[in-house]
């Protein structure tokens, strides 16, 4: 008995606090990433990371598919190469001018991107 009426006090304290986890989880939601800057931002990517419905300048450049990808994986690869952790001139001098914001708007966007490729 005691311990019921203990883990129903857990559970209305956690439907409170629920409530201020999801407003600021939204927040989180916002902040990490928006596809609409992103798109703007990835222009250059896609020269050489062509996605479906995009001009691939570089045909026969073989480059890693980021669209579909986790935006999670795709921002910690960017930070990556920023760092220096992981190597490629080319992809080194590319993340090192974007900041975090940048980064996590060109991941939202490459994440939501749809291809058709199977
Ligand atoms: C000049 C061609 C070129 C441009 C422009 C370019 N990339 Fe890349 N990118 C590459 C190549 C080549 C690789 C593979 C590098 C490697 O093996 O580590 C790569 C790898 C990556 C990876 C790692 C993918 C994986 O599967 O691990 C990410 C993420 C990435 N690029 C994002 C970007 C973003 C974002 C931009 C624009 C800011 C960009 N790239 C611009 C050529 C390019």
């Amino acid at each position: 008995m005691e311990f019921e009426r203990g883990s129903m006090k857990i559970t209305s304290l956690f439907v409170l606090s629920g409530a201020s986890l999801w407003l600021a989880l939204a927040t989180v939601a916002q902040a990490a990433g928006d596809p609409s800057q992103g798109a703007v931002k990835a222009a250059t990517c896609l020269g050489c990371h062509g996605i479906d419905g995009y001009q691939n300048a570089y045909p026969t450049y073989n480059v890693p598919r980021l669209g579909g990808q986790h935006a999670e994986y795709l921002v910690s690869a960017l930070k990556d190469y920023k760092a220096g952790n992981r190597s490629h001139k080319t992809m080194q001098s590319q993340a090192a001018s974007l900041s975090e914001q940048d980064m996590e708007d060109i991941a939202a966007y490459f994440a939501q991107a749809k291809t058709s490729n199977k």
